[in-house]
């Protein structure tokens, strides 16, 4: 770990310069449309710049809405020196970089330039879309009209971000024919180098003063080395992650490795029509492939039917997915060799070399013996109908993730409303390696006993019940109909956002309720958080995604209903390393990662209701654990305190009240 260069004497050298910017007579109460001093606002700005002057780690938590945003761009900015920023999602990136640094720039007057990098996957590129628009192989006549949309975008976009072409969905098919991946790159050899966006967005990064980057692309460095977080990271004085919650599940994805059987069936498919036309009798290449298309295959069907997931010690030492796995391996090898001896023909050849070598250490790597001996990884599989996806996942991200903080001496802020549980910041710093660092936490600016009520209703099912989603409509609707609409309803699974929405959109009809009904999935997150609060007594159901991250102010949105507590589900194998792991060392792994994990879910979920000293509502949790469990209490304690009813009467009164005040 970098050793602090903290000086004592660097702290509190900024104090009045805060004050001031925050202050009822500063700059953001001049120009920041009904801003009001918060002082947890303002503690936690001052916080981060001693955390910069020092060059030391923070941790900072403050509640949801407590404008954590310019706590932390005001320092960076003006005395962060080069700046990364990486937040949750692309959206909150585009956020960011649109709205909150301009804003904060302009108000401070700060002369910083800024940037924003994305993944590769978001960026035009001029070569491919060129040889999609030559080769005129499309699907479906959608991407036809697509592709037209995006021959003329390219003309005049200036930075070739797809997020800029509403009009093409972001999951549409054919983006990946007009982008690049860093296998498919010329790099310095393209003809389009000069104009190249990719290239362009990353130069720009360089030279910029602060940069707004994910978390995605943030970790997928540590193994792709093709994000450009690696030349921007050196020279990085301030590393700000916000929602840095989300950083232990981030990490632990780019950190491991997945290969899948897919991707050799489309390797034996490239070697068979590359060698066939480059190298005809340079092998029989059909004898060649067809092994190692069958271990593959076999690899995959040493599993049942339906999608699964299993760690490696749930596999039967006789399960013939370990003889499919050698096989697999041997006739990768044998198929090597002879591409060794054919590659200088053909530069498409070539490239199946190096694809076959580099799948073949992939699945090299996937040795059970090693592994499990070291513990180090957790290695599972993951059957989907026609493939199988082999994952390698860090047991923990600690040690990788240090690594990477290595070197230069720099300020790091991590940032969210939902790191501790109440106050006790040890479950996230154990998972990041953030042993010793400060970490501090603002209580809320908002005064949630007299802004909203916590309602647990009585006498619902087991949450796991047949029934229980029926149940929780049940004790919804008079509590949506008392609110007049304006409610979210958070549910934890896909499968019960679909139910709720049949019901709802039925009873709604029932009883002669007009209200609006958005359905997550229905349209793309934004269009649909935008269409609900233009409606203004909107009932809206998501699952996971709507969860954090979401801003919708005032009267809009005064029910927040959360379905069930959010743990994970217990059938994931890497959660169930990780705990087993803990239990070893004589840790309970439900007491200290299971409980910790969904209260910080649930934290994040409640966090949606109370966004303005104005707002008023009311959270309703229908799971009865939170009751009846002696960990129930736990939970409720570290939810905002909010006034607390178990009876209905209660709630529709409150209701009545903010709906006719007076
Ligand atoms: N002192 C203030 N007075 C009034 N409004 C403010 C103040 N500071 C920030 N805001 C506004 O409050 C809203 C929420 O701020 P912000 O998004 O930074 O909250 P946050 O603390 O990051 O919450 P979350 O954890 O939910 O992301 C923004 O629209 C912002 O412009
Ligand atoms: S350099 Fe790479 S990303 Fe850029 S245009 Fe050429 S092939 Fe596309
Ligand atoms: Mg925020």
């Amino acid at each position: 770990m970098t050793e602090s260069l903290a000086t004592p004497n660097a702290i509190g050298i900024h104090d009045a310069e805060v004050e001031h910017i925050f202050g009822l007579t500063g700059p953001l109460s001049a120009s920041v449309k009904g801003y009001r001093p918060r002082q947890a606002q303002t503690e936690m700005a001052k916080a981060i710049a001693d955390a910069i002057a020092g060059q030391t780690t923070l941790l900072a938590e403050a509640g949801t809405g407590t404008g954590k945003t310019y706590a932390y761009l005001t320092p960076a900015l003006l005395w962060g020196g080069k700046v990364i920023v990486s937040t949750g999602t692309k959206n909150l990136q585009d956020q960011l970089f649109l709205r909150d640094i301009p804003t904060i720039r302009k108000v401070l007057k700060a002369p910083v330039s800024i940037a924003l990098l994305k993944g590769r996957a978001n960026y035009l590129c001029h070569y491919h879309l060129e040889r999609t628009i030559q080769n005129g192989r499309l699907s479906s006549r959608e991407d036809v009209g697509y592709l037209r949309d995006i021959g003329r975008f390219i003309k005049t976009t200036m930075t070739g971000d797809k997020a800029e072409l509403a009009r093409v969905p972001e999951n549409a098919s054919v983006w990946s024919l007009v982008t690049s991946t860093k296998d498919t790159c010329m790099g310095s050899e393209c003809q389009y180098y000069q104009d190249c966006f990719v290239m362009k967005a990353r130069k720009e990064a360089q030279q910029a003063d602060v940069v707004v980057v994910n978390h995605h692309l943030f970790f997928a460095d540590v193994a792709l080395k093709d994000t450009g977080i690696a030349e921007l990271l050196p020279s990085a004085n301030t590393v700000i992650f916000d929602e840095a919650h989300q950083l232990p599940e981030t990490a632990t994805l780019f950190f491991g490795e997945t290969v899948s059987t897919s991707q050799v069936l489309e390797l034996c498919r490239d070697v068979l029509a590359e060698g066939l036309s480059h190298a005809r009798d340079g092998a029989e290449w059909a004898k060649l492939v067809a092994p190692v298309e069958r271990a593959a295959r076999d690899l995959r069907l040493a599993f049942p039917q339906d999608i699964v997931r299993y760690s490696i010690d749930q596999i039967a030492l006789s399960s013939p997915f370990f003889e499919a796995l050698e096989t697999l391996k041997s006739t990768m090898d044998e198929m090597i060799a002879v591409l060794e001896k054919q590659a200088e023909r053909a530069e498409t050849l070539e490239q199946c070399r190096a694809r076959s070598i580099l799948l073949a250490e992939q699945y090299e790597k996937w040795n059970a013996a090693d592994d499990g001996k070291s513990g180090d990884y957790v290695l599972w599989v993951e059957a989907f109908s026609t493939s199988l996806q082999l994952h390698r996942t860090p047991l923990s991200i600690a040690p990788i993730f240090n690594k990477q903080r290595e070197g230069v001496p720099r300020t790091w802020i991590f940032t969210s409303a939902t790191m501790a549980v109440k106050n006790d910041f040890s479950h996230y710093v154990s998972q990041m390696g953030l042993w010793d660092q400060p970490a501090r936490t603002w209580p809320s600016p908002f005064n949630y006993q007299e802004q909203g009520f916590l309602y647990v209703p009585n006498g619902m099912p087991q949450p796991n019940s047949y029934e229980y989603m029926d149940a929780v409509i049940d004790a919804a609707l008079p509590v949506i109909e008392a609110a007049g609409g304006k409610t979210f309803l958070l549910c934890t699974t896909l499968k019960a956002v679909k139910h709720s929405a049949e019901r709802l959109r039925d009873e709604f009809q029932k009883r002669g309720l007009d209200f609006p009904l958005f359905i997550h999935g229905d349209a793309g997150r934004t269009e649909l958080l935008d269409r609900f609060r233009a409606a203004g007594n909107g009932v809206l159901i998501g699952s996971q995604s709507f969860w954090e991250g979401v801003d919708v102010r005032g009267d809009a949105l005064s029910l927040v209903i959360i379905d069930k507590l959010p743990f994970a589900p217990p059938d994931d194998p890497v959660l169930s390393a990780r705990i087993a792991a803990m239990e070893k060392k004589g840790l309970n792994g439900f007491v200290h990662h299971q409980l910790p994990e969904a209260i910080i879910n649930l934290k994040q979920g409640a966090g949606r209701l109370i966004r303005d000293e104005g707002d008023k509502g009311v959270l309703m949790i229908c799971d009865p654990r939170l009751i009846s469990k002696p960990y129930g209490k736990r939970i409720w304690q570290s939810l905002p305190s909010f006034a607390r009813t178990r009876e209905l009467a209660e709630v529709q009164a409150f209701f009545k009240k903010i709906r006719n005040p007076g």
